[in-house]
């Protein structure tokens, strides 16, 4: 089973969307599995946008995404990458469908609002920054069976 880390960044939170984020997520079909709000420090920021270190945007990202309070998030399913990459949409807002989380809220690329995991092995990588194993819960969703089959 997949696991996704999705990020309702900084300004999905100043903005009031938690709810309209997770709303999307959670209608699709994923499964939340942990979730907690925090400020990201430096620290966990480097960490997590490691792969970004030296890039001429670096550091206006890490001070975005250290910038106020996050909501962080564990969804599991089966393709839980794509799904939710879909339902974030394209990296730049401009660029994004509407009917996605960034094309239907977002103008900027630095103002995206979702982070989203990229592979599977990224997703464990990145839930394990965030959470511990006993953080991450195990749990029967009742409807299952009407969302997979
Ligand atoms: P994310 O990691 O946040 O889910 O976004 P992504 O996969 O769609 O995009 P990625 O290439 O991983 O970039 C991470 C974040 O860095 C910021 N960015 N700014 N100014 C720029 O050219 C630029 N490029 C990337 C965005 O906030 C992007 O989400
Ligand atoms: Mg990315």
């Amino acid at each position: 089973m997949e696991k996704t880390l999705i990020l309702v960044k900084p300004d999905g939170v100043q903005r009031s969307l938690i709810g309209e984020i997770v709303g999307r997520f959670e209608r699709r079909g994923l499964k939340l599995i942990g979730m907690k709000f925090l400020q990201m420090t430096t620290e966990l920021a480097s960490k997590h946008y490691a792969v970004h270190q030296g890039r001429p945007f670096y550091d206006d990202l890490v001070a975005y995404i250290t910038s106020g309070p996050i909501v962080a998030m564990v969804w599991e399913g089966n393709d839980a990458i794509a799904a939710a990459r879909a339902t974030i949409g394209a990296t730049k807002p401009v660029d994004a469908s509407p009917g996605t989380i960034r094309g239907d809220f977002g103008m900027e690329i630095g103002r995206n609002l979702v982070h989203g995991s990229d592979s599977p092995e990224n997703g464990e990588l990145e839930a394990s920054l965030f959470f511990s194993d006993e953080e991450l819960v195990s749990w029967g969703r009742d409807l299952e069976s009407w969302i997979v089959e």
